[in-house]
């Protein structure tokens, strides 16, 4: 395929309602490893905490339009997407104002369909990956209309399960009522620890749940995930070999697998190429 070929974008949503389970860390390292296998990414901080914009070294004073006026149609997604440090990784940088944006959504019309409207164009971009915010809002139900698919990290913990059926209705009703070809992308067990047994236990009554849903690659709890992004890196780039970072890698090898399985296919490149990552 041509290198900037436009075309209409694989979207996918990262969500879970609960805060703290990996929804960030999952969108930024996940998008960096696509971008590092080849894919022209375009990662959409939807949460007003801003934490995968200044993850990726994006400060307040370079954002010229954000996701606020992507949102409401102010801007092009185009317009608003910065380059980051990484090759083929562009972001389209949170705003404080998302805060308000719910209040505001209410007495719009077509109030779910904003950011599909949005974003469902040709773009130079092989996939969007969302961040959502830790709940199910207007903004999440927005992400969700918008996406083809959902992608639920889910935490190693004795709560875990707690909420994901709440999550799963809302999925279904967004299918119904607004968007036909959502699907569950798939569930991704994050922060597992090998020595915890409760960690074994999650995991085996997650999968006896969602069956094949579940990813076979489970993110490990590693400290070296939640330092890097006080260093404005993705973790897999800031130390590509560390576990969390290689199971991040191996993480998009499936996602990649499922989307030439599923019915709406994705890119069609016949073999996922090996991983280059440097920083530029
Ligand atoms: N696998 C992991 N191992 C260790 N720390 C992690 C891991 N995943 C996430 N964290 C840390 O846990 C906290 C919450 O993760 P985050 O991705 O921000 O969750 P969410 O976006 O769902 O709120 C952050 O401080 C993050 O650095
Ligand atoms: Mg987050």
């Amino acid at each position: 395929m041509e290198q900037n070929t436009p075309k209409i974008p694989k979207i996918i949503s990262v969500a879970n309602q609960k805060g703290g389970v990996g929804k960030t860390t999952t969108a930024v390292n996940l998008a960096t490893a696509l971008s590092a296998v080849g894919q022209r990414v375009l990662l959409l901080d939807l949460d007003s905490q801003g934490n995968a914009t200044t993850g990726l070294d994006i400060r307040r004073s370079q954002i010229e339009g954000s996701v606020y006026e992507v949102l409401f149609g102010d801007i092009s997604p185009l317009q608003s997407a910065m380059k980051t440090k990484v090759p083929n990784l562009h972001v389209i940088p949170s705003s404080i104002h998302l805060s308000g944006a719910e209040i505001e959504l209410v007495s719009t019309e077509n109030r779910e369909f904003k950011l599909r409207n949005a974003l469902r164009q040709t773009m130079p971009y092989d996939y969007i990956i969302i961040d959502c915010p830790p709940s199910l809002s207007l903004l999440t139900l927005n992400a969700f209309v918008a996406s083809d698919s959902i992608l639920v990290p889910l935490q190693c913990e004795f709560y875990a399960l707690e909420g994901l059926s709440h999550l799963v209705k809302t999925i279904e009703r967004v299918k119904t009522h607004f968007n036909p070809v959502l699907d569950i992308q798939g569930i991704v067990l994050t922060m597992y620890d090998p020595r915890n047994k409760l960690s074994a236990q999650v995991a085996e009554e997650v999968r006896n749940h969602f069956g094949e849903k579940v990813y076979n690659t489970v993110i490990p709890r590693n400290v070296r995930l939640s330092e890097a992004p006080s260093h404005g890196l993705p973790a897999i780039v800031y130390d590509m070999k560390c576990a969390g970072s290689q199971a991040y890698i191996q993480l998009a090898r499936e996602v990649i697998a499922r989307e030439k399985t599923s019915p709406n296919n994705g890119p069609k490149n016949d073999d996922v190429p090996s991983v280059r990552v440097n920083a530029a």
